[in-house]
């Protein structure tokens, strides 16, 4: 290998490195420190420092790297959703977002449900930072939608209040007991009829992506492995009761959108 080639190639491993090593310092890293600190009660103490800081939020949130992130399946995940909500009449209706999101799922979530006529969409979350990084990419439907301060897994909007509600990639990130919880929530803000559209990692089919993906959620995200088995969302949903769901994955089974029906 030419010298040129070896620099290349070290410089790639730095880069590589250098970037997991701030997304672990700010994930998981983070979670381990508060472990031995006394916040880690709150009801926030599971959520990263990136998404809590504002400086963070902004220096992360860039489409590409969001894209990367997910494997480039991003678009395709929330094209799904907003297939679903395209397709269903919100007319006078209001949607929920259960927790923001980086990226353009938001505004193309809102533009959706705007489009099929929702008269308005509320969008929650726990942490406020969040909720004004959102507002800032929905100038033009500041007039339909609202923002709320509120925690999936105890929510204080009135019962029913919704028709659609979409859950984009929070699930994985919260401990086993608080996922049941969301979930419960999730149907509780939906009313009879209504539809849960839920984007999530997922167990998948090849075992080399397997390996990489077991090894991404031991480093980064320890709650996310649940997913593929004991905290299977649409497992925890049919035993909840009163669901029907539809669950289609993606890139060789390593994602899923569940579109679940309040019955
Ligand atoms: C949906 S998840 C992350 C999705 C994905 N990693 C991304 O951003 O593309 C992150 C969001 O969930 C919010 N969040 C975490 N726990 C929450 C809770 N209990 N209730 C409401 N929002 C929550 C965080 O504040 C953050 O805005």
């Amino acid at each position: 290998m030419s010298s040129w080639m070896v620099n290349v190639v070290a410089g790639l491993f730095v880069l590589l490195s250098l970037t997991g090593l701030f997304f672990f310092v700010l994930t998981r890293g983070a979670l381990l420190v508060r472990g031995f600190s006394s916040t880690q009660n709150s009801a926030k103490s599971h959520v990263y420092p990136l998404y809590s800081d504002m400086w963070l939020i902004k220096l992360v949130d860039f489409q590409p790297i969001i894209s990367a992130i997910l494997l480039f399946q991003y678009s395709t995940l929330v094209s799904k959703i907003v297939a679903g909500l395209g397709a269903t009449s919100l007319k006078n209706k209001k949607v929920l977002i259960t927790s923001c999101a980086f990226g353009n799922v938001i505004p193309r979530v809102v533009d959706a449900a705007v489009q099929s006529g929702a008269e308005q969409v509320l969008i929650a979350d726990i942490i406020r930072n969040e909720l004004d990084h959102a507002e800032g990419k929905l100038g033009q439907y500041a007039a339909k939608v609202a923002f709320v301060e509120d925690n999936a897994t105890a929510m204080t909007q009135q019962e029913g209040c919704a028709d659609a509600n979409v859950i984009f990639f929070l699930l994985h990130e919260l401990p086993h007991d608080l996922k049941d919880k969301a979930l419960r929530e999730a149907g509780r803000m939906l009313a009879t009829g209504g539809k849960l559209y839920l984007a999530e990692f997922h167990r998948p089919d090849v075992a080399i992506l397997r390996l990489l993906s077991w090894t991404y959620f031991k480093v980064f995200e320890p709650f996310g492995l649940a997913l593929w088995d004991t905290h299977d969302p649409v497992k925890c949903l049919n035993e909840l009761g009163g669901w029907s769901c539809e669950r289609q994955t993606y890139f060789f089974g390593n994602f899923q959108v569940i579109t679940a029906t309040k019955l």
